[in-house]
C-alpha cells in the first residue's frame, strides 16, 4: 500500500468511493451522490486552503482509499482545530489502509500546527471508532438520535486527538 498527495487525475476514483459511501453506509449522513464537477470544487478549495487530500494506492496502482481535513466550524476561535474523514473502497477494508491514512493525516494536522484533530463518527461503526482508538483518539462525546438515515436515528460519537502540549495557543494565535 502506498500513500501519496491526491491529484485531479484521483478525482473520479475519488468521486466513486465517495459515492459508494453515500449510497451504502451510515457513516456520511447524506443520500446526495456528488458529481465530477462538486467533487473538484471541493478537492481545488482544500487544495487552495492548503489542506491536505491523500489517498492510498494498492500494489496495482489503484486508489482504494483517501483521507483528508479540514475546517471543524467556522468561527475563528476553532481555527487550530480540523476534523478529518477516511474512506476505503470495500474490497480494500480490513488491509491496512485506513490506518496508513490516518496516521498520515495525524502527522500533517501536526506538522501544520493544528492543536486537536476531530473524528465525528456514526455511533454504529465500530470500525472506525476502532481504528481512531488504535490511533490514539479518545471518546469525549455522544450526541444520542441527531441524525438519521436508512430509516433509523443516528448517534454522533465523537472522539479527539490533542496534537501537542501547549499549555496556552500558541503567540499570534
Ligand atoms: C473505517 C475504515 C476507514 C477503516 O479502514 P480499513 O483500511 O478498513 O482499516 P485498517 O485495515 O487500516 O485497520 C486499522 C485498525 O482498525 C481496526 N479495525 C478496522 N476495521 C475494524 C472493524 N470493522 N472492527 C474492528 N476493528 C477494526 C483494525 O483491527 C486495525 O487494527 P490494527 O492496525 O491493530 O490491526 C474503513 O473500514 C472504511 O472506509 N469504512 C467505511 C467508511 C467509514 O466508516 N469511514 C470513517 C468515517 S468516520
Amino acid at each position: 500500500m502506498l500513500l501519496r498527495d491526491g491529484t485531479e487525475e484521483d478525482l473520479p476514483a475519488l468521486l466513486e468511493i465517495h459515492n459508494d459511501a453515500v449510497r451504502t453506509l451510515k457513516a456520511i449522513w447524506t443520500d446526495r451522490q456528488e458529481t465530477l464537477e462538486s467533487r473538484r470544487d471541493w478537492f481545488r478549495s482544500r487544495k487552495s486552503a492548503g489542506l491536505p487530500v491523500i489517498v492510498a494506492e494498492d500494489e496495482s496502482g489503484q486508489v482504494v482509499g483517501y483521507g483528508s481535513f479540514g475546517p471543524y466550524r467556522e468561527k475563528e476561535g476553532y481555527r487550530l482545530t480540523v476534523e478529518h474523514s477516511v474512506y476505503v473502497l470495500p474490497q480494500a477494508r480490513g488491509l491496512g489502509a485506513g490506518r496508513l491514512l490516518l496516521e498520515r493525516l495525524i502527522e500533517l494536522a501536526r506538522g501544520q500546527g493544528y492543536h486537536v484533530l476531530v473524528a465525528a463518527i456514526d455511533g454504529e461503526n465500530g470500525g472506525s471508532i476502532a481504528l481512531h482508538e488504535k490511533c490514539g483518539f479518545k471518546v469525549v462525546g455522544r450526541l444520542p438520535q441527531v441524525g438519521m438515515k436508512f430509516g433509523d436515528w443516528l448517534d454522533l460519537v465523537l472522539m479527539t486527538l490533542v496534537l501537542d502540549d501547549h499549555a496556552n495557543p500558541p503567540a499570534g494565535h
